[in-house]
């Protein structure tokens, strides 16, 4: 077999592996074997750019390219549904088809109504050619290459699977629970805004611009509804078997109903078992199964009069307003929360709630004695929705409303509110306890400095015994310091000295990520490493310096310029240097400084290394890889098959486009 062969082989493969993982729940190898499987697509397809194919395997993985989305105008228009909460609505719903269709039988297609977001597919001889979301209804987005990440859609269907040569089929995308914990879990410790739920997390997913977040995120995708030519005779729930015989994941909990009580044994059935399923679900959705009855039931301005939707109702419960606290995080920002008596909700007891912010405390007019209700709907996290107002009468606890603190419960400081933000703020930065300790909490968590021996307790006890104020106190610490007056933490806090001394190997980009900079995420960390190489050259960055690194705006180049003016801030970044935490990019990775200070863009397909091995090489030889084409653009290293707007915006700023050739030549690498 020559490796054209063996390319297109392992592509179905692949294909063939991914349906069996992702939609059978039932792989017939093991994740290492695919991995390798993957490898070696990988290498081949590098070495055969002829062979490019958008709709290969390797997609999966995503790319850093910026996506600009293109308006689609969508082949019918995608509508909404009637919706209700109401068990006498879908009595009346069911009533008005039984008219409208004469007295004739008529069957209607229970399924669950999935949240997340609504995205059509379009299939060309097989092939996944177009992924739009629902937009306005009449045009959407074309986020096609996002799409492609999702494992559960097709990026090809099996020959002979019988599907037709073109068919649109809509569905939902969607986050699970699970990738939607552990996404909002590392949001949390990055100190950034959370997502209230799946849906939005999957449609922030959905239109980011880097289809290799979207990879990372794990979307997942249900179709519900499949459109042809060829199937025009074909009922709904035939439909939907054809569509999962194809490849697709379809919702295995769809029932038809010949009565209203078969409805109502789906609606009750689901309303109890929903919050088993590993996604979002916030209804059922109704259908009228056979096409012809559908088309004689036909449609109003803005939805079918043959389906609707009943929605769950969100889980409410209430209970008393104890006391409300004020928290305070390592950035200053104070939180208000909820200390309510314990009340069991949608399968948890809840005891407190965020209350976000003092419009939000204010727009509640909240009482301490109060009865509120906590509601727990799309939203895991429990929120506080109202008062029971007419509780109030006659109640002796009631107590005064809640003002919000004026001053920070930890430290004492006067807080301050900033012109735009919602957030109140301790500004006692250097000395307010749970923001010195929160600090050094970051410091130690495991994207930063990873050092895992130490947690948020022994950071406490650390702090309380007087031995560390900042994270580079933590340098200082000896063992006769930290074990038990008797010697009886011996083995653990050697584990921690010794820890600690392991982590002055960590690369500077993480330990810049460490300081927790405000707006310094990972990505930013990253830039900031690469682009100036040492604490020293970012430090001497004026503001507009800092403006020219990647991903850098005037918010995140203002926090940065002022943190490195601060002088507790110099003085600890001095004692880290001092104590031996990396304070530069290690040079000795460098190969040659050819590309020193040049930002480089990739572009295309090539033959003689992959794309990534280019990156890596201009790295190695002191550049840097930028994603898009500016006028601070060095040359762009093009390839096959470079997109033409690119190339147009190229020419447009005079950036040199240089060959893979000619690049190997620059580098000496021929
Ligand atoms: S059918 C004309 N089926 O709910 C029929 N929609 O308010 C159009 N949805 O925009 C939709 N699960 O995003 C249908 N099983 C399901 C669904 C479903 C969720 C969403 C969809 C639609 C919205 C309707």
């Amino acid at each position: 077999m020559n490796e054209t062969q063996r390319i297109l082989q392992l592509r179905k493969e692949l294909h063939e592996h991914n349906h069996r993982y992702y939609v059978e729940n039932a792989p017939v190898i093991s994740d290492q074997a695919f991995d390798a499987l993957m490898d070696e697509l990988m290498q081949l397809e590098a070495r055969h750019p002829e062979l490019a194919d958008p709709n290969s395997p390797s997609v999966r993985v995503g790319s850093d390219l910026s996506h600009e989305f293109n308006q689609v105008v969508h082949a019918r228009p995608m509508l909404s549904l009637g919706n209700t909460y109401s068990r006498a609505d879908v009595e009346a719903f069911y009533q008005r088809v039984a008219e409208g269709l004469g007295g004739a039988p008529f069957e209607i297609c229970c399924e669950l109504k999935f949240d997340g977001l609504s995205i059509s597919l379009h299939y060309e001889h097989r092939r996944l050619v177009l992924a739009v979301t629902r937009g306005d209804g009449a045009v959407g987005d074309d986020v096609t290459e996002n799409v492609k990440t999702i494992r559960t859609v097709p990026l090809e269907l099996p020959e002979g699977c019988g599907c037709p040569e073109s068919f649109e089929i809509r569905g939902e995308v969607l986050m699970p629970w699970a990738s939607f914990e552990r996404l909002n879990a590392e949001r949390e410790a990055r100190e950034e805004p959370l997502f209230a739920n799946p849906r939005n997390a999957a449609s922030g997913t959905l239109k980011s611009k880097s289809s290799a977040v979207v990879a990372q995120r794990r979307l997942d995708a249900y179709l519900y509804q499949v459109y042809a030519d060829e199937l025009a005779a074909l009922p709904h729930f035939e439909r939907l078997q054809a569509a999962r015989r194809w490849g697709f994941q379809t919702s295995g909990h769809i029932r038809l109903a010949r009565s209203v009580d078969e409805i109502f044994d789906y609606i009750d059935y689901w309303d109890q078992h929903r919050r088993e399923l590993p996604v979002a679900t916030d209804g059922i959705v109704l259908k009228v199964n056979d096409p012809a009855q559908q088309q004689a039931l036909g449609f109003t301005a803005k939805s079918p009069r043959w389906a609707i939707a009943y929605k769950f109702k969100a889980e409410r419960a209430r209970t008393l307003l104890r006391e409300v606290t004020f928290q305070v995080g390592r950035t200053g920002a104070v939180t208000p929360v909820a200390n309510m008596d314990p009340v069991q909700l949608a399968g948890t007891v809840v005891r407190r709630a965020s209350l976000h912010n003092a419009d939000i405390v204010r727009s509640l007019d909240l009482h301490l004695g109060d009865y509120v209700y906590v509601e727990k709907a799309g939203e895991i996290i429990p929120q506080i929705v109202g008062v029971d107002t007419e509780a109030r009468a006659g109640n002796v606890a009631l107590g005064a409303p809640v003002q919000f603190a004026t001053h920070c419960p930890e430290c004492g400081a006067p807080l301050v509110r900033y012109p735009g933000e919602a957030a109140h703020y301790c500004p006692a930065s250097s000395t307010c306890p749970p923001q010195l300790k929160g600090r050094i909490e970051h410091f130690i968590s495991r994207d930063a400095m990873n050092i895992d021996t130490l947690g948020p307790e022994t950071v406490d006890d650390y702090f309380e015994r007087g031995l560390i104020r900042d994270a580079a106190d933590l340098y200082r610490l000896r063992v006769e310091d930290l074990c038990g007056p008797d010697g009886n933490r011996l083995r653990s806090a050697q584990r921690v000295v010794e820890a600690l001394e392991e982590s002055k190997g960590v690369p500077f980009e993480r330990v810049l990520y460490a300081l927790g900079i405000r707006f310094v995420g990972k990505v930013v960390a990253k830039s900031l490493a690469r682009h100036f190489r040492s604490m020293q050259a970012l430090r001497a960055a004026t503001a507009e310096a800092l403006l020219e690194v990647e991903g850098v705006g005037d918010t995140i180049a203002g926090s940065v310029y002022a943190f490195l003016r601060d002088e507790a801030n110099i003085d600890q970044i001095e004692r880290l240097a001092a104590a031996g935490v990396q304070m530069e990019v290690e040079q000795k990775a460098l190969a040659s400084q050819r590309l020193e200070g040049q930002s480089v863009v990739v572009s295309g397909t090539f033959s003689r290394h992959s794309r990534d091995e280019y990156k890596q090489l201009i790295e190695a030889h002191g550049g840097k890889n930028v994603g898009s084409i500016s006028k601070k653009t060095a040359f762009i290293l093009a390839g096959e098959a470079m997109g033409p707007s690119k190339r147009e915006k190229a020419e447009k700023l005079g950036i040199p486009l240089v060959s893979e050739e000619d690049f190997l030549k620059i580098l000496g690498e021929e």
